[in-house]
């Protein structure tokens, strides 16, 4: 994960983060003990299940389970890779990161600025074709669909000619060699060699990154031909879910929504009609990628999708993950099946702000999707209606709230109140109620747990005490020279916890000595808030020594009866256990039975 900047280096970085100050940046926390308390940013909630931990610089959520050190927290909120969240509390600590020797890293970060130049060249020769006598039919076009110059240059538009190899020829002159260029995805190679344009007479749209880097591109044709739109692959620049069309322009909006449309004409025309919080996800459902970096921007999401788009499951199953992510959604609806292009061209922007400010919050949108299924004019379909409307309303988890939607939907659907509340509290009581966030721990926890006990299987059980056992490790660095020699049997540990107790092993005798949230730098998100969890919930012993011993001890039980079970099941199948097996198998499990009474 570290390959191309230093251990040293990232715990270096770390170190010269403290999380509480980091986290305060995004969260109000609040002191209590030795703990910091905060409202998770990363879910939804009313009562805050977030903590962070200085004495061991980790933060750990117990309500949706995010955790880790500084730089996973950085990784999460500000939708990096651990990587560039290392760079990124670089620059914030001020530290200069050594040019990495890593030679793939070099070359990819090459070929990624080489590919932008391109693109960069491609997009001003493309804007120029438009601008040229060539472009005249495209310009038409625009025109005719009300785009104005000024909205060409904002969003550099253009035109490729029909040409096979317009661009291409153009790239050519201007030094790029075609290796290159093939990997930018604006030309291809041809069957019987040489390459050909991506793009032919076709309307160009750049598409820009936040930081207004042209990554990509997408061409539509000027009649009804089909496809009628082609975009590029994704390339070292450009990764489709990871960005949304024109958000370098929506981020500056100042406005706390942001609206998601579909397609490119329809974020130009928006913008062109002073409406310049609206982005594209360009024709693919909402990532929760993109859910985040909109999330950093915005405070509430307004989706303008058509309304196929929109009734979709997948449509729908994307906007209850915002919703998830602890973003505000709403849903706007364009009557008569029109798009935001053709109805902000048709009744202008005044009109278009009044649609959108009648968005519906995402339960509304659900319960008029359900009030369209569902055939309300007879007895049995009122009732299912009613029966899905307290599905949704009973996972509200504000009371106020609930009643608001109760009021305004038995009013709007002319159900009855009592009827709809009814309903909701059977489905409160049969346990559908919202789980309390914080949740108990489990009785059944690693340390307490003995040989046959339900729920947790052996494995799960035998990987979290190797893992506490390693956090151990780092909290109490002097505890591994009684247990080295144990530890460091072959199969010792698992093959998931081995590198990491290496890792700890060899720090400890080169003297140099590993802490937990170093040991967090290894792993990734989602292990790292496993191991948070432990760190936070397992690890205060009075006696590490002593636990570590017993961890050991429970360890060799669990395994021992691992065994013990297979060799029962390999004797009870005497069809394919040879004779000579079975002595073996009897003596080892004789052996297995005494070893194992001594650790009781
Ligand atoms: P639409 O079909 O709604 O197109 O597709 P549009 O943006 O409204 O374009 P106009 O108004 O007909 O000119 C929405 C988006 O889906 C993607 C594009 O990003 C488009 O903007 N799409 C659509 C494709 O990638 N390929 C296609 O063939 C069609
Ligand atoms: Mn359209």
């Amino acid at each position: 994960m570290s390959k191309h900047i230093p251990e040293e280096i990232i715990e270096e970085i770390r170190l010269s983060n403290d999380i509480v100050e980091v986290v305060s940046e995004y969260v109000r926390l609040e002191q209590k003990g030795r703990l910091y308390f905060g409202l998770c940013p990363f879910h939804k909630e009313k009562t805050p299940s977030f903590s962070v931990t200085p004495s061991m610089q980790i933060f750990k959520c117990f309500g949706c389970g995010k955790g880790g050190n500084v730089i996973h927290f950085i990784s999460a909120i500000e939708n990096l890779d651990f990587i560039e969240a290392v760079k990124f509390l670089a620059d914030r600590a001020k530290i200069q990161i050594p040019e990495g020797d890593d030679k793939k890293e070099k070359d990819r970060a090459r070929l990624r600025s080489k590919i932008l130049q391109i693109n960069r060249e491609a997009a001003r020769f493309f804007f120029d074709m438009l601008h040229s006598q060539a472009g005249n039919r495209a310009l038409r076009y625009l025109a005719e669909r009300g785009i104005e110059e000024k909205t060409i240059r904002r969003f550099g538009l253009g035109y490729s000619p029909p040409e096979w190899d317009a661009l291409y020829n153009h790239l050519r002159e201007k030094g790029y060699d075609p290796e290159i260029i093939a990997k930018s995805g604006l030309i291809l190679p041809g069957k019987k060699g040489g390459y050909y344009d991506r793009f032919r007479d076709r309307i160009i749209f750049p598409i820009f990154d936040v930081r207004s880097n042209i990554i990509g591109f997408g061409g539509r044709v000027l009649d009804s031909s089909l496809p009628k739109y082609i975009n590029s692959p994704e390339t070292e620049a450009y990764q489709k879910g990871r960005n949304l069309y024109a958000l370098n322009f929506a981020k500056n909006s100042s406005q706390k929504s942001v609206l998601v449309v579909e397609g490119y004409m329809d974020v130009i025309s928006l913008h062109q009609g002073g409406i310049i919080n609206a982005v594209a996800s360009l024709g693919t459902a909402l990532t929760e990628n993109q859910g985040r970096l909109l999330k950093k921007y915005f405070d509430e999401i307004i989706i303008c999708y058509d309304s196929d788009t929109a009734g979709k499951s997948a449509t729908i199953r994307g906007l209850d993950l915002l919703s998830e992510l602890g973003c505000n959604v709403r849903v706007m609806t364009i009557p008569e099946g029109k798009d935001p292009d053709d109805f902000i061209r048709n009744n202008g922007t005044e009109a278009f702000l009044k649609l959108m400010d009648r968005a519906d919050s995402l339960i509304e949108y659900k319960v008029k999707l359900l009030k369209n299924e569902i055939d309300t004019t007879t007895i049995e379909g009122k009732v299912a209606f009613i029966g899905k409307i307290a599905d949704l309303l009973a996972r509200v988890g504000n009371r106020v709230q609930m009643e608001m939607y109760i009021k305004k939907l038995s009013a709007e659907y002319e159900v009855s109140e009592e009827a709809v509340y009814s309903e909701i509290l059977k489905r409160l009581d049969s346990g559908n109620r919202m789980k309390p966030v914080l949740q108990v721990p489990k009785e059944e926890r690693a340390l307490h747990a003995g040989g046959q006990t339900t729920g947790v299987s052996g494995e799960d059980r035998l990987l979290e005490l190797e893992r506490i056992l390693v956090c151990l490790l780092c909290i109490d660095n002097n505890i591994y020279k009684h247990i080295k020699d144990i530890i460091r049997m072959p199969g010792f540990f698992s093959d998931e916890t081995a590198p990491l107790a290496q890792k700890a092993a060899e720090r400890i005798e080169e003297g140099r000595g590993l802490v937990p949230a170093e040991l967090l730098n290894f792993l990734d998100g989602k292990n790292a808030a496993a191991f948070s969890e432990i760190l936070e919930k397992e690890c205060n012993f009075e006696d590490n020594l002593k636990a570590a011993m017993d961890i050991i001890k429970k360890m060799e039980i669990i395994k021992l009866d691992k065994r013990k079970q297979e060799i029962l099941k390999m004797l009870g199948d005497k069809n394919s256990t040879k004779e000579r097996d079975v002595v073996k198998l009897t003596q080892e499990l004789n052996a297995l039975i005494l070893r194992r009474k001594k650790l009781n």
